[in-house]
């Protein structure tokens, strides 16, 4: 079914000098990435997740936590974006100042089009060091048994947040001053339970902007926000920008 926009919202979203659009999991959901839960399945069933996502974990066990991010990581790379990555990747090039902030670790909106995302989980397909927070690089090449050592001496491992880990600092600073300042801000595909991305659309309400949410399902924010779109991203999203007026 075509979710119809209101005609309002396209108002508001044509006149807005600034927007804002934070996405989570279900976005992705349409191109086949399981939840962090879902892939916890089979051989790594038996683990509990902060056995496989947390700096405890990875010391405790390297090479488990390694080889199984490495097989989620191996499992992300097969997929691509989907028609909800493309219109926020077009949404980005029709709005005159507009920030995607995403909780995934998948890299799909990039893959999509979308430059300077906001990462606040990190990325999978990227790794760091452990103890000494060197810079960020792609996965090495046959890393099959134990993480690599980084030149720093340091263990190798993925570059997202773990249970128990502050987000990144610029990256959340960067997230508030743009929800702070905007306009108009989209909650897409988020349960809306995970703080402090849960609070961001609330602080974005506060200033004064529009909130609009786009799920299937209700979520705490649904009956904060503006507007409810009820539906997948995927579907909706697409409907948004066709329904935007000017050249497609
Ligand atoms: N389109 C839009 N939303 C969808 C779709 C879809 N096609 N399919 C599912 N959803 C919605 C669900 O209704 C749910 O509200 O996506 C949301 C997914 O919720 P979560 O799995 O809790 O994902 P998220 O909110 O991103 O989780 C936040 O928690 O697991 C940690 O660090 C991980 O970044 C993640 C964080």
């Amino acid at each position: 079914m075509t979710p119809s926009i209101p005609a309002e919202l396209i108002e508001r979203l044509s006149r807005a000098q600034r927007v804002v659009a934070m996405t989570g999991a279900g976005i992705s959901a349409e191109s086949g990435i399981p939840t962090f839960r879902d892939a916890q399945s089979g051989l790594w069933a038996q683990f509990k997740p902060e056995e496989l996502a947390s700096e405890a974990g990875f010391r405790a066990a390297p090479e488990r936590v390694w080889q199984w991010y490495r097989w989620r990581y191996q499992q992300v790379r097969k997929t691509s974006p989907n028609p909800g990555h493309y219109a926020l990747a077009q949404l980005q090039q029709r709005l005159p100042n507009f920030t995607l902030i995403t909780q995934n670790v998948d890299g799909l909106h990039q893959a999509a089009g979308s430059t300077d995302v906001i990462e606040l989980h990190g990325s999978i397909r990227r790794v760091r060091c452990l103890d000494n927070d060197c810079e960020e690089q792609e996965w090495p090449e046959n890393s099959t048994g134990t993480p690599p050592k980084h030149s720093c001496g340091s263990l190798l491992r993925p570059a997202v947040v773990w249970f128990g880990e502050f987000l990144p600092e610029q990256a959340l600073a960067d997230a508030i001053e743009a929800v702070e300042n905007c306009d108009l801000m989209f909650s897409i595909g988020t349960s809306s339970l995970v703080y402090p991305a849960a609070e961001l659309p609330l602080v974005a309400q506060q200033n004064g902007a529009v909130v609009v949410e786009i799920n299937p399902n209700p979520t705490p924010l649904s009956t904060r926000a503006d507007y409810v779109l009820t539906g997948a991203a995927g579907v909706v999203l697409p409907e948004l920008v066709k329904a935007l007026p000017g050249p497609v």
